[in-house]
C-alpha cells in the first residue's frame, strides 16, 4: 500500500491552558508539565463530518485524484454526527465522492490504524483502487467541561490519506483489544430502552477516563506492539526514519522513546499545539510531517497509537 496524499483540518477557535483555567480549578503549569499540552482547537460549530470533509478535500489535491476516483471511505471516528447516517456517507456528500463505499471505524483512538488496516486488506484483494482514510474528532462534545482531569486533555481535529495499491511498497501491522479493560475509558453510554424495560438514568455520556490505567496500559503495549511489527516485517529499529506516535501525553511518548532507545527527533510531537485528537491525532500528524518534507520516496516509518477498548496498534509503512 503507498500513500497517495495526505490532508488535515483543524478548526480555528485555539483555546490555551489559560482560557480552560477559567473554567476549571486549573493552570496552564500543572496541564503543560503533565501532559505537554499548551492549547488545542475546539469546533465553534463545525461538525466531524465539516472536519473530515475538509481533511478529505486537502488529501485528494494532495494526490491529484478527483473525489469520483475514491473507491471507499473509511471515516475513524468516535464522535460521528449521528448513528445513521454513518458520518463517512455524510463526507461523501459533501466531497462528492458518488462512487464510494462509505463505512465508519470506532476503535477510539487506534481508529485511524485500525482503517489503515481495512484499506490495506482492500487493496491487496483487488477489491478498491483508490481508498480515503480519514480520522475525525469533535471530541469537545463527549467532554464534561466541568472534570478537570479530561476536559484539559483533548481537541478537536481531522486528517485524512488517501492510499493505493502499490507491490513495491510494504506494509504491516499488528493490532490487538483488551475488552476486559474497558472500563478505564469509556463516553458516550446510550443505555437499552423499550417497551419492555425502562433506559437506565444513569448514563455515562461524557468521557470518563482511570488516567493512570491509561498511561500504564499505553508506555508497556505501544513498545511492545512496534517491536512485534518491526519483527513481522524483519526491519531494524535503527532503519526507522520516523515514529509517528497517538498524540495524548508528551510523558507516555517520551517513555515510549526511552524504551525502545530511540531518540525523541524521530518521534514528532504536536500535541502541543492541538491536544489529543483520538482518532485524528495520528493522521494530522501524518500530514503535518509530509508537508514539512520529512517523507520523502524511501522513508520508512512507524505509526502507533492506543486508546479506549482498550486498543491498540502499530503499522509500517515504506514511503
Ligand atoms: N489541573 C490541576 N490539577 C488536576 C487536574 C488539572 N487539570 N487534573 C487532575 N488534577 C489533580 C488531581 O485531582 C490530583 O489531585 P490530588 O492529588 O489532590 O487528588 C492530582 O492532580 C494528580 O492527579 P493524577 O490523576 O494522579 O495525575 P497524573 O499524574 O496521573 O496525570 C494524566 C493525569 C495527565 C491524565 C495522566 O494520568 C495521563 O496522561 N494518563 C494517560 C491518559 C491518556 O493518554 N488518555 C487518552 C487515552 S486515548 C483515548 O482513547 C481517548
Amino acid at each position: 500500500m503507498k500513500i497517495l496524499g495526505t490532508g488535515s483540518y483543524l478548526p480555528e477557535r485555539i483555546v490555551t491552558n489559560e482560557e480552560l483555567s477559567e473554567i476549571v480549578d486549573t493552570n496552564d503549569e500543572w496541564i503543560s508539565t503533565r501532559t505537554g499540552i499548551r492549547t488545542r482547537r475546539i469546533s465553534a460549530g463545525e461538525t466531524v463530518s465539516d472536519l473530515a470533509s475538509k481533511a478529505a478535500f486537502a488529501a485528494l489535491e494532495d494526490a491529484g485524484i478527483s473525489a469520483e476516483q475514491v473507491d471507499m471511505i473509511l471515516l475513524a471516528t468516535m464522535t460521528g454526527n449521528a448513528l445513521m447516517p454513518n458520518t463517512a456517507c455524510l463526507v461523501q456528500k459533501k466531497i462528492g465522492a458518488k462512487y464510494a463505499s462509505c463505512l465508519d471505524v470506532n476503535a477510539a483512538c487506534s481508529g485511524f490504524l485500525y482503517a489503515l488496516n481495512l484499506a490495506n486488506a482492500c487493496l491487496v484483494s483487488g477489491m478498491y483502487k483508490n481508498i480515503l482514510v480519514i480520522g475525525a474528532e469533535t471530541l469537545s462534545k463527549i467532554i464534561d467541561w466541568a472534570d478537570r482531569s479530561t476536559c484539559v486533555l483533548f481537541g478537536d481535529g481531522a486528517g485524512a490519506a488517501v492510499v493505493a495499491a502499490d507491490s513495491a511498497k510494504r506494509y504491516v501491522s499488528e493490532t490487538g483489544a483488551d475488552g476486559d479493560r474497558g472500563e478505564a475509558l469509556k463516553a458516550g453510554e446510550t443505555g437499552l430502552g423499550n417497551f419492555i424495560v425502562r433506559r437506565e438514568e444513569k448514563l455515562n455520556y461524557y468521557m470518563t477516563m482511570n488516567g493512570q490505567e491509561v498511561f500504564k496500559f499505553a508506555v508497556k503495549k505501544v513498545p511492545e506492539c512496534i517491536g512485534a511489527v518491526l519483527k513481522k516485517a524483519e526491519v531494524f529499529l535503527e532503519e526507522i526514519d520516523y515514529f509517528l506516535l497517538h498524540q495524548a501525553n508528551v510523558r507516555i511518548i517520551a517513555s515510549v522513546a526511552k524504551r525502545l532507545g530511540v531518540n525523541m527527533e524521530k518521534m514528532p510531537v504536536n500535541l502541543d499545539k492541538y491536544g489529543n485528537t483520538s482518532a485524528a491525532s495520528i493522521a494530522i500528524l501524518l500530514d503535518e510531517i509530509r508537508k514539512e518534507g520529512k517523507l520523502a520516496e524511501g522513508k520508512k516509518i512507524i505509526l502507533a497509537g492506543f486508546g479506549g477498548g482498550l486498543t491498540w496498534g502499530a503499522a509500517y509503512l515504506e514511503l
